[in-house]
């Protein structure tokens, strides 16, 4: 069965393979891509969203932006690793398609209001910022959820903006908060699962010889990605987080974890976008996201390598430059 969903993302070249990975699968189906503030601000965010999809021939689908801040305080972005573009190491042209008029939380409503209820799955990549906004817009859209399968939290690997928090959940624990208390089946893609994908030169050596100006702009964007936690974790290569969100749409098979009862903390300076999993079942609280904390890295990579493979000849970019940045 084709899986109908909506990503919703903060480019971030992590992001963009998992919205390539989407576009190359047959087992999905792209309604469209909402951006939200995150990595860098919304007005790079849509952009570099319709940037990934024209780099991919994929024009005809709709982008959306969507909220410019957090539901509460001040928006916090991640320029220092992901670079000023958000999408740095790879040089690419404005985008010349459109940005849709509609609000990205507006069609996100109204797109689950015209989908058969428990059609569609909500793939956020970012901060859950429009989502928590749509949720508390329109609360009866929970039960036409299909389910929600994000990246975002930490429990064993803590946090990488604080030392409690992971950053999607850190931009907006408000709006986590709502997501997490919506009752919609939640499965959750942590750093305890992403740190174990890295991008090791073999892995990136593939992807760059998938050639032409596909393979140099992925491969760009990876040696880019990657030199912030390497640096940080002292090992080869750095964590592909958002695919991970796509690859199990996919091949669920390839991952394991648990249910679990996920709480998110709002209050406190020291660990505010904190994920207080409760993955020894100590709490007594009711489950309500499927936690995975493992993966075959290697059946991933050969997943994501050999579905970018099928758009490499695809490639809208005849002559990128890649910059290290
Ligand atoms: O913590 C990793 C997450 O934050 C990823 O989604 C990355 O793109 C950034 O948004
Ligand atoms: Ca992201």
């Amino acid at each position: 069965m084709v899986e109908k969903i909506i990503i919703d993302t903060d480019p971030g070249q992590d992001d963009a393979f998992a919205i390539l990975l989407a576009l190359a699968s047959p087992e999905i189906e792209l309604l469209g891509v909402t951006t939200v503030a995150g990595n860098v601000p919304l007005n790079l965010t849509q952009r570099n969203a319709r940037q990934v999809l024209e780099f991919a021939g994929r024009t005809d689908l709709p982008v959306y932006a969507g909220c410019a801040k957090p539901m509460a305080g001040p928006l916090v972005t991640a320029e220092h690793v992901h670079g000023a573009t958000g999408l740095d190491g790879a040089e690419l042209p404005e985008p010349s398609m459109p940005l849709q008029d509609t609000h990205a939380v507006d069609f996100i409503i109204e797109t689950l209001r015209r989908q058969p209820a428990g059609s569609v799955t909500l793939c956020p990549l970012g901060p859950l910022t429009n989502i928590g906004t749509a949720l508390s817009k329109a609360p009866e859209i929970a039960s036409r959820i299909r389910r929600i399968v994000l990246m975002g939290g930490g429990l064993f690997e803590g946090g990488n903006i604080t030392p409690a928090a992971e950053f999607n959940i850190f931009v907006d624990p408000q709006a986590a908060t709502v997501v997490f208390a919506s009752g919609v089946r939640i499965v959750m893609m942590p750093l305890d699962v992403t740190h174990k994908v890295r991008t090791t030169r073999a892995r990136v050596a593939r992807i760059r010889a998938l050639g032409g100006s596909f393979g140099a702009v992925a491969a760009g964007w990876l040696d880019y990605f990657e030199r912030f936690d390497e640096a940080k974790y002292g090992l080869e290569g750095g964590p592909l987080h958002d695919p991970n969100v796509i690859a199990y749409l996919i091949r669920p098979d390839i991952y394991g974890g648990r249910e679990c009862n996920v709480e998110i903390e709002t209050e406190s300076e020291l660990t505010k976008g904190m994920t207080v999993v409760d993955w020894w079942g100590v709490s007594g609280r009711p489950h309500n996201a499927l936690f995975i904390r493992d993966v075959d890295d290697e059946a991933f990579f050969d997943l994501l390598t050999e579905r970018l493979a099928r758009l490499a000849g695809a490639s809208a970019i005849t002559s990128p430059k890649t910059a290290r940045g």
